[in-house]
Formats: structure tokens, C-alpha cells, sequence
């Protein structure tokens, strides 16, 4: 017997409508932000609320699929966007799609094993496909939500461990309007 096949997203209210939300605040975030003077002043006050994620997982077998739809809100710590913790997949070669519904944003994505990273474009109408190995993050660079899906195997798992103890080589930062990608080891800031 098939469980529920399909659910309606509530692109207004940010959710898939009867699915469970995960809220994280900024406080989540610890670590995460090169700038380190920068996050403890915005923490010192509300502990804003970074992004959400509405999950469906109604099937666990092999070869069953979870989605997730994401919203990113928009800000900045300094001059680094606001993003999500980032992670890589417990089972390391489970890839993942992720489609963009609304804003402006992108992921950076760090091969585990040599490091090579990427920024690619993730707003309204674009699609990223994130390869196994691969340690990925979303950004908001605009001014609206960024409104996404995840799309991942069942048994892909969250590691947040691994990509936290040594954080993403590369930040994204506004540089004259835009979004760059810069080594975080060349920020000359205290970190
Ligand atoms: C699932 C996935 C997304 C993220 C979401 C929040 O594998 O990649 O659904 O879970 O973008 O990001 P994290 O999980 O890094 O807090
Ligand atoms: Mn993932």
C-alpha cells in the first residue's frame, strides 16, 4: 500500500502544507560565519531566524526518496550572506537535486576529498545538482526568502560533523554589489 503521494507547497506561508518544520536561528549558526565580531553582534540581539525547512520523509526503503522545501531569508554577518550550516550526506556518494521556486541564491558545494569548490546560481527557475562527496551550503544573495527544494535518497543521511570541524574553504561575500567567492584563510578580518 503507497503512503501519501503527494503534497501541496504553500509558497506564501513557506511550507509543504502537513509537513513537519525545522527552524533554525542564528545561534544554530555558531562557528559557521568567518566574521566572527560581526555574528556576536548580531547575536547580541534577537537571535534572528536564519531559514526553515518543511520535510516530507513518508518513504524509508531502498530507493525511496525525502524532499525538503527551504527558505532562506535574506541578511548579512559582515559582509557574508546569510546561509544555511551546510553538510555532507552520512552516506557520502547520495547526491541530491535542488530546485529553486523563489529569490535569489546560490550553493557552494566543496569536494570532500580535494577541495574543489563551486558557487552555482540558485534562485527562481534554476536547478543544481549537488554530485556524492560533495559538502554543500545554500546562500541567499537577494533581498527576498529564497524558496527551494531538496530532493535526496531516503537513506542519504545529514553529517553536520565533518564540514563544521574545518568549515567551507570559501566564503560568499558582497563584493561591489555581488556575490564572490573568496578563500576564507585571504579574509582580513579576526576570525
Ligand atoms: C537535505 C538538504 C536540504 C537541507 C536544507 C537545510 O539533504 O540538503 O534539505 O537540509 O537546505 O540545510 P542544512 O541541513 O545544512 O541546515
Ligand atoms: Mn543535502
Amino acid at each position: 500500500m503507497w503512503a501519501e503521494l503527494s503534497t501541496c507547497l504553500d509558497l506564501d506561508a513557506g511550507v509543504i502544507v502537513g509537513a513537519p518544520v525545522v527552524r533554525r536561528h542564528l545561534s544554530d549558526l555558531a562557528g559557521c560565519f568567518a566574521d566572527r565580531a560581526a555574528y556576536a553582534a548580531l547575536r547580541a540581539g534577537e537571535d534572528p531566524l536564519l531559514y526553515t525547512v518543511s520535510g516530507v520523509e513518508a518513504a524509508d526503503g531502498a530507493g525511496d526518496l525525502h524532499y525538503g522545501l527551504g527558505v532562506l531569508f535574506p541578511g548579512r554577518v559582515g559582509g557574508e550572506y546569510f546561509m544555511t550550516k551546510g553538510h555532507l550526506h552520512a552516506r557520502r556518494d547520495a547526491a541530491e537535486v535542488y530546485i529553486g521556486l523563489r529569490g535569489e541564491g546560490c550553493m557552494l558545494l566543496e569536494d570532500e576529498a580535494t577541495g574543489e569548490s563551486r558557487m552555482e546560481p540558485l534562485g527562481q527557475g534554476r536547478v543544481v545538482y549537488v554530485p556524492g562527496h560533495a559538502a554543500h551550503r545554500t546562500i541567499n544573495t537577494g533581498r527576498v526568502p529564497l524558496v527551494y527544494i531538496g530532493v535526496y535518497p531516503a537513506d542519504a543521511g545529514h553529517d553536520y560533523g565533518a564540514i563544521a570541524a574545518k568549515n567551507f574553504r570559501m566564503v560568499v561575500v558582497e563584493r561591489d554589489g555581488k556575490p564572490a567567492m573568496v578563500a576564507r584563510d585571504g579574509l582580513n578580518i579576526q576570525q
